[in-house]
C-alpha cells in the first residue's frame, strides 16, 4: 500500500494554501505537494500558478528543473548506484552496467516493471563501495552478480 495520499484537487489545494505564504513559494509548494502524493500531478501547475499569482511556465519551469520532482507517481522499487569518484574506482559503472542489462533500460528510464534505477553521486558510504540505495537501503561493496540478486529480489516482492 502507498505511503502517498491519491491525488484530489481539494486535497493539493489545502496543501497550496498552507505554502502559500511562505519564502519560495513555487519550489516549496510543489516540494510539499510530492510529499503529499509521492508526485506532482500535471492539474498543479495551473492550481499553483492561480494561487500563488505566478505564470503557469514559472511552475513549470521549476517542475521540469529540479530533477527530484515527479510527475508521474512513483514506482513500487528505486535502485540508486554511486558513480562517483571513489565508488567509480572500485567498479560502480560495472553494477551500472549490470543494473542497465537487467532491467532493459538506461539510467533514468522506467523499467516495465516499475524499478527506477538512478545514477547518485556519493551516498556517504565511500570506503564501502561500490555503494547503492535500494529503496533506501544502503549497500556496499556490491558485486555485479550481487546487483543481479537485489534486481530479482525486487522483481519477485512486486510479482
Ligand atoms: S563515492 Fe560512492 S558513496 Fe561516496
Amino acid at each position: 500500500m502507498s505511503a502517498f495520499a491519491p491525488w484530489t484537487t481539494e486535497r493539493a489545494e489545502a496543501v497550496v494554501t498552507q505554502c502559500a505564504s511562505r519564502p519560495g513559494p513555487v519550489l516549496l509548494t510543489l516540494q510539499a505537494l510530492q510529499l503529499e502524493f509521492g508526485y506532482v500531478h500535471p492539474d498543479a501547475v495551473p492550481l499553483v500558478a492561480r494561487s500563488l499569482n505566478v505564470s503557469r511556465a514559472e511552475v513549470h519551469g521549476v517542475l521540469t528543473y529540479y530533477h527530484d520532482l515527479r510527475t508521474s507517481p512513483a514506482p513500487a522499487h528505486s535502485v540508486r548506484i554511486c558513480v562517483a569518484e571513489a565508488c567509480q574506482s572500485v567498479g560502480s559503472r560495472d553494477l551500472m552496467h549490470r543494473a542497465e542489462s537487467e532491467l532493459g533500460v538506461s539510467v533514468g528510464e522506467r523499467s516495465s516493471d516499475t524499478i527506477d534505477l538512478e545514477a547518485v553521486y556519493c551516498l556517504g558510504n565511500c570506503a564501502l563501495g561500490p555503494a547503492a540505495l535500494v529503496d533506501g537501503q544502503l549497500l556496499g561493496r556490491l558485486s555485479p552478480p550481487q546487483m543481479s540478486e537485489v534486481i530479482a529480489a525486487l522483481r519477485s516482492e512486486t510479482a
